[in-house]
């Protein structure tokens, strides 16, 4: 692989600013936030006075935590556009999360907002090892989802060729990485491995492309992952975060040259961990739920957002900036199984460590009587013959049982057996409640 690191001048000063001229920055942005939000968004005015704080009273960062938190249902509550903080007619994008259940979150950017992301996620894409002039191949989708657009601006604004594949369509992506030959792919982690896969059946060797860095986000996927991805595909995987409520792709972003877990992009954002049962404030280095709060945001300022995502803070190391740890997970995506908690991601990670398995897998919930039950889903690698597999799934059986401690049932299908993602990849599937 080769080496991407940044040269003197490829970055921004304020990467690598000192955390005193960091802090004053937020300090300053947090400040215009407050009396912002507080002016012109009824709902941080109602919270705001219910807490009996006034944006006066947040002088310093520590004072956040005198504010109410903001969850999803207060942006429910307010849908479509009662969260603006602008006029409508100022807001130049919409977009919305595809709310599974539910009205839609809705979430709008000023043109000041657009550039803002398409700033973040150029520098997002500059961390990864990308560089003006580089093709890029965005399988992101398009449209009220964030990643498609997001990543789109941001390469342009790096000065990137943009190629806007969107996702699905699985042959014509091989097809065009095989013509284009891009240096860069932005895609969901998931999707990656279908067009992997796809590849391979199309006879090509992934190895042999042209990609130099994948950027891989909007679902947790973990370190195993990503040694999978890079010795398949000889290329460089990185991590990058965000969240619609938040802003989209490019709120966090991993360095390529320490793949150490991701960079707050601290001067737009001001991340806490919390206690996800109390809401207590945790000290940077223990896991938590993150809860971020934007800086600069004028279209719809969120004021400590409840992310549900679980991570760490970490200091900074390639940027002045802190770090969160690779997601663990969302607290929505915690499996309860008779009485231990568990991730999806520590499935993947075991299923990874078991050579004959295939990333490809599911975690199906069902309950018998008053009793839930687990089994994992999960293909087999091509030209492993079905009864090493198997052996496989019970060599998987007791590396759950001994490191997460909790017996599930092991289901070792066929190749291609698993549904595929085009985008996020469903990866509990819960018959629980459908009886
Ligand atoms: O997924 C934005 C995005 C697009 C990020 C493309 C990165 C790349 P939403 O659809 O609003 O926005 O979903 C946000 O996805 O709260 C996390 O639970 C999850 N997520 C996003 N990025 C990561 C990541 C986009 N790198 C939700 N690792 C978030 C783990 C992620 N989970």
């Amino acid at each position: 692989m080769r080496d991407l690191s940044p040269q003197p001048g490829d970055l921004e000063p304020i990467e690598t600013a000192s955390t005193d001229e960091l802090r004053a920055l937020q300090t300053e942005r947090l400040r215009w936030t407050m009396r912002h939000a507080y002016e012109h968004v009824p709902h941080y005015r109602a919270t705001f006075d219910a807490a009996g704080v006034s944006p006066g009273d947040i002088v310093e960062l520590a004072d956040l935590a005198k504010l109410p938190f903001t969850t999803k249902a207060d942006l429910r509550e307010n849908y479509p556009f009662a969260m603006f903080a602008v006029p409508r007619e100022e807001v130049a994008r919409i977009h919305a999360s595809s709310g599974t259940t539910g009205k839609p979150t809705v979430v709008g950017y000023t043109r000041d907002d657009l550039d803002v992301w398409a700033d973040l996620v150029a520098r997002s894409i500059r961390a990864a090892g990308g560089r003006a002039g580089d093709l890029l191949h965005n399988a992101y989708g398009y449209g009220l989802f964030t990643g498609g657009l997001g990543a789109h601006a941001g390469a342009e604004r790096l000065g990137c060729t943009v190629v806007p594949v969107s996702g699905g369509m699985t042959e014509r992506q091989v097809q065009l990485i095989a013509d284009f030959r891009p240096d860069i792919i932005t895609v969901t982690p998931t999707y990656m491995l279908a067009i992997i896969d796809e590849m391979e059946r199309q006879g090509l060797d992934p190895r042999a492309t042209s990609l130099k860095v994948g950027i891989f986000g909007a679902e947790p996927w973990t370190n195993d992952m990503r040694r999978e991805m890079e010795e398949r595909l000889d290329m460089h995987a990185v991590d990058i975060y965000g969240l619609s409520e938040v802003m989209g792709p490019g709120v966090a972003s991993e360095c390529v040259e320490t793949k150490d877990g991701l960079t707050v992009w601290e001067d737009h954002f001001y991340p806490e961990i919390i206690d996800p049962v109390t809401g207590e404030v945790l000290p940077d280095g223990e896991e938590g739920e993150l809860v971020l709060t934007s800086l600069t945001k004028q279209a719809m300022p969120i004021i400590r957002y409840r992310t549900r995502d679980l991570t760490r803070l970490l200091p900074g190391t390639a940027r002045t900036m802190r770090r969160i740890e690779k997601i663990t997970g969302r607290t929505d995506d915690m499996i309860i199984l008779r009485g231990v908690n568990l991730f999806p991601t520590q499935i993947e990670e075991l299923i990874l460590r078991t050579p004959e398995l295939s990333p490809h897998f599911q975690c199906v919930l069902e309950r018998t009587g008053s009793l839930d039950s687990m089994t994992v889903l999960v293909e087999r690698r091509e030209g492993v013959p079905p009864e090493s597999a198997a052996e496989a799934g019970v060599v998987l059986q007791g590396l759950v049982k001994n490191s997460i401690g909790v017996t599930v049932s092991i289901d070792v299908v066929a190749p291609d057996s698993v549904e595929r993602s085009l985008g996020k990849m469903r990866r509990i599937v819960d018959r629980r409640r459908v009886r």
